[in-house]
């Protein structure tokens, strides 16, 4: 079983529509695929089709956790509407980052649970904050590899280098095998100079680490997640499934090699 957390220290970068169609593509690859959503804006949650009352959601799980209590996974994993499993999160999860502070080991609350649903999974996909903290940390101690969706219209270089320090530093501390898998560029638009732009500099930075496919910006893809959707049961023809299908090729791929 292989852990990816989708992660950047950016709001709005594509991280939420990366993990779902991802996940979705995967799927479609034949890949047994577990999703858990670790931020308290519980987007993922939401846009899967579920509401905001869903129990128990990744807030008690932690809670049991920290608690010493005996988790089974098991008893939190929900199948969505299109078909996929996934652990919820709530917005009282944003209280955690508090609650979990004096907790001893609160850096791999979930590292220690992943372990007891490694047979049924074959690749599990963490959608996080858009800040590191406790949660964002939690993830990226449970991952072999991190990916980084960017919105490819500025150029947040500052934002993507504090956050690969962040990275560095988990690795050396807390998780020696968490990798780079990549970064991927997201509501991207070739006619747009910027973009272009961006891209070129990113490359010359980051080399192959950058994916070559970019995710087209494709309004299917937020309407896919007002319906509570994947994009490719909502409209495998569009773009935002074109290139979420081509990403998982890529991506699959990469995660072979490595
Ligand atoms: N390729 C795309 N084309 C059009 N709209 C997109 C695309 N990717 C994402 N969006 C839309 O942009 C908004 C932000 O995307 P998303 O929620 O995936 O970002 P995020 O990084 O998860 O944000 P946050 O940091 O708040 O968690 C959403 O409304 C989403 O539907
Ligand atoms: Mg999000």
């Amino acid at each position: 079983m292989q852990t990816l957390s989708i992660a950047i220290q950016k709001g709005g970068s594509g991280k939420t529509t990366t993990a779902i169609n991802l996940a979705a593509a995967l799927q479609l690859l034949g890949e047994r695929i577990l999703l858990i959503d670790i931020d308290p804006q519980a987007n993922m949650t939401q846009a899967l089709g579920f509401t905001e009352d869903i129990e128990p959601t990744m807030y008690q799980l932690l809670r049991c956790v920290a608690d010493g209590e005996e988790v089974n996974l098991n008893g939190y994993i929900k199948v969505s509407a299109s078909g996929l499993p996934l652990i919820p999160a709530s917005l009282d999860l944003a209280a955690a980052e508090m609650e979990l502070v004096s907790v001893y080991g609160r850096e791999s609350l979930l590292a220690g649970l992943l372990p007891s649903v490694t047979p049924q999974y074959d690749i599990v996909i963490i959608d996080c904050p858009p800040s590191i903290g406790i949660l964002t940390v939690n993830a990226l101690v449970a991952s072999d590899a991190v990916l980084m969706p960017l919105q490819a219209e500025f150029l947040p270089m500052k934002g993507l280098e504090s956050f690969m320090r962040s990275m560095k530093t988990i690795q050396v501390r807390l998780n020696r095998r968490l990798q780079l898998l990549g970064i991927v560029l997201t509501r991207y638009d070739e006619r747009k100079e910027m973009n272009q732009r961006l891209t070129k500099t990113l490359i010359e930075r980051f080399g192959d680490k950058v994916f070559s496919t970019k995710i087209r910006t494709n309004i299917a893809l937020a309407k896919a997640q007002e319906k509570g959707l994947d994009i490719f049961k909502f409209d495998r023809r569009s773009n935002g499934a074109i290139d979420y299908a081509a990403l998982a090729d890529e991506l699959y791929q990469k995660l072979k090699k490595e």
